[in-house]
């Protein structure tokens, strides 16, 4: 007898707020391209996710999308193995949505800590919507709809997986009794199919876990943390040029004052840089320059240069196909909504038959 060792299967998604920055990469995409070996995975590019904030103004939602899709792409998200959509080009996510609104209690949503965070820190638009709200709802949706295992994350998104599956839960415990029928002829009413081996009280959903993606300090060029909303980044797609000016513009330890100060890599945001970007040997050497003031820190910078160029070059040369061709992602975007919405509707086939209200004509009761 072969064992059929089925892949767990991933989901995981990025709000389409355009063009993604270094802190993207080591918080979530490097981790994307490396599970792709072990997992069957699913990547959506969360535009709906994106209008809970940005709704007043929709001009720029398609193109985000696309340069998201770029830069996955350029990152190595490769569509051999992986499904990469668009959410929004994949409508069962709105109808698990709806009906997972229906048996989500308010005070869950009113109490996820994001909602709270951003409610209060978000002035210049009024997220006093039902979809803002409704967030995480339609994050569940996105990962059960696939009924996903895994679902890869940073820490910021972990209490969104845990009301997943509190949802989930619930979702099972209303209708986990009604699942489809491997007995079931069309025109038998459901009612008749108690005690008809079926198996009673099977789950429609497994309940997903997260992967907290451990993502190292990534400080921008000001030292804060890196971020779209602080001006501070580092793009995937800026050329060799750029990138080393803004290195040259960053923070240093700022007991470095004069070239003969000594400092402290391990308080200085381009020390941080070294240490995800940099080899052993450079790494060395900054630890021994900075502290004896035997370099100095625009050598010192130039050096994490070199390791980001290295880093981004290759994403820009794979980057450039698309480019030069850009219906190219868009193909696969397309490709991906198909095999993605093949894989939602047949979970959605359940979810219908579990709630009773299947598409089949069941006869009259
Ligand atoms: N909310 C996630 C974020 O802001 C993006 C996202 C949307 C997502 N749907 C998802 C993440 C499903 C994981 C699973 O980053
Ligand atoms: Fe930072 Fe490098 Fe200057 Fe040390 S030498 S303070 S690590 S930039």
């Amino acid at each position: 007898m072969t064992t059929s060792t089925k892949r767990k299967r991933v989901l995981s998604g990025m709000r389409s707020t355009g063009k993604l920055h270094l802190g993207n990469y080591v918080g979530a995409l490097d981790n994307w391209v490396r599970m792709q070996e072990e997992y069957e995975c699913f990547f959506e590019i969360a535009d709906w996710h994106a209008l809970t904030t940005d709704y007043a103004d929709t001009s720029r939602v398609k193109q985000n999308s696309i340069d998201v899709a770029l830069d996955w792409l350029a990152a190595g998200l490769d569509p051999e193995k992986s499904v990469i959509f668009i959410q929004s080009h994949v409508p069962a996510h709105a109808e698990l949505h709806l009906l997972f609104s229906m048996i989500t209690p308010l005070g869950w949503l009113e109490r996820v800590p994001t909602y709270k965070e951003q409610r209060e820190n978000i002035k210049d638009k009024d997220l006093g919507t039902y979809g803002f709200l409704g967030y995480p709802v339609l994050q569940a949706a996105d990962i059960l709809v696939y009924k996903a295992d895994v679902v890869p994350v940073g820490e910021d998104q972990v209490a969104h997986v845990e009301l997943t599956r509190e949802i989930a839960r619930r979702f099972n415990g209303f209708y986990g009794g009604q699942v489809a029928d491997p007995f079931f002829q069309p025109g038998m009413p459901v009612r008749q199919l108690e005690g008809l081996g079926r198996p009673v009280g099977k789950p429609v959903f497994p309940e997903p876990q997260s992967l907290l993606t451990i993502a190292p300090k990534l400080p921008g060029t000001d030292g804060r943390k890196m971020s779209k909303s602080y001006g501070n980044t580092i793009m995937l797609t800026d050329p060799e040029p750029v990138v080393r000016q803004k290195l040259k513009t960053m923070v240093t330890d700022p007991a470095r004052v004069k070239r003969s100060d000594p400092g402290n890599p391990d308080v200085c945001p381009v020390g941080d840089l070294h240490k995800i970007f940099s080899s052993k040997e450079t790494m060395a050497k900054v630890n021994e320059g900075c502290r004896t003031a035997g370099i100095g820190c625009i050598e010192c910078k130039s050096w994490a240069a070199d390791g980001l160029v290295q880093l981004l070059s290759p994403m820009q040369e794979r980057r450039k196909k698309f480019e030069e061709n850009p219906r190219l992602a868009w193909d696969i975007l397309e490709a991906g909504t198909d095999r993605a919405s093949k894989a939602a509707s047949e979970t959605m086939q359940d979810v219908r038959a579990a709630m009773g209200m299947s598409l089949e004509y069941e006869g009259t009761k």
